[in-house]
């Protein structure tokens, strides 16, 4: 546990998939200014991870880029032994890396359905895998936190909003959430919390057809109550709290950092 003088986070070793851009590079940076020591994944684009590991470096922090395609389980598996090469250990997953790969249902190949479950659904579940088994293999460091080992699984708001046009996606979000709950229930006994978040709309490369014009914007906002479009700072925040002594006595919770969105916004005025 750390003293009230030292950042929430001081000498803890996270992981954040997807961690070049978007959300990922928010909870990345937010991390490290927490103290954490933070590996940067990617799995394309070398110089975007380079660019936040250098931005982690120049606010003081400590950051290692490594490229790796979640969804393969060589690639994963050798992820986490350059870690432990490098750090000793892990302390912190934050289960981010995703994407979107839209179509309508009819449309939709085999090819767009498969990879977007890969990438954000098998992906969680082989990097949780070896972060827990690194968690149990280390066990408690009680100076460090007072759990063995977090994991953060960054879902959606769909994992409970149907989403037309995203089958593949919402599926897949839809499946973190029962995993991040089955792996909260089955990790709890040993010290291991698990949790996720579920964001809204964020200003993301993801997203930026829904807010990047005046007009868009505005038919994006009569979907959020509290009538801004996210920033993923809001989501670093949260990914902050959720990772360290804080939230300690949370298992298995999704945090909604969505401005209201899962708030049935279209019966503000009906019903
Ligand atoms: C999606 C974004 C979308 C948001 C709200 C996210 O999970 O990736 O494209 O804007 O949900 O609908």
């Amino acid at each position: 546990m750390s003293s009230a003088n030292q950042p929430v986070l001081q000498g803890q070793r996270a992981l954040v998939t997807g961690a070049n851009s978007g959300i990922g590079a928010a909870v990345a940076k937010a991390l490290a200014a927490a103290g954490a020591r933070v590996t940067v994944n990617y799995s394309s684009s070398d110089e975007r991870a380079r660019s936040v590991v250098k931005q982690i470096e120049a606010d003081g922090g400590e950051a290692l880029a490594i490229r790796a395609n979640v969804s393969r389980e060589n690639e994963v598996e050798a992820m986490f032994a350059q870690i432990v090469e490098t750090w000793g250990s892990l302390d912190i997953l934050v289960n981010n890396a995703g994407l979107q790969k839209d179509a309508p249902l009819v449309e939709m190949t085999l090819a767009d359905w498969q990879i977007v479950l890969d990438v954000n659904l098998t992906g969680q579940f082989l990097c949780s895998r070896a972060a827990a088994r690194e968690f149990l293999q280390r066990g408690l460091i009680p100076n460090l936190s007072r759990a063995v080992g977090k994991i953060i699984c960054m879902s959606s708001v769909h994992d409970v909003i149907p989403w037309a046009g995203h089958a593949n996606y919402a599926a897949s979000k839809g499946g973190v959430s029962l995993l991040m709950k089955t792996m909260a229930q089955e990790l709890a006994p040993q010290g291991i919390r698990v949790n996720a978040i579920s964001p809204g709309a964020i200003k993301t490369p993801i997203n930026t057809a829904a807010w990047k014009t005046p007009a868009a914007e505005a038919e994006l906002l009569k979907l959020i109550p509290y009538r801004r479009v996210g920033e993923p700072e809001d989501i670093g925040r949260a990914a902050v709290w959720l990772a360290s002594d804080a939230s300690d006595y949370i298992t298995g919770a999704t945090l909604y950092v969505d401005g209201g969105m899962t708030l049935y916004p279209g019966f503000d005025q009906g019903g």
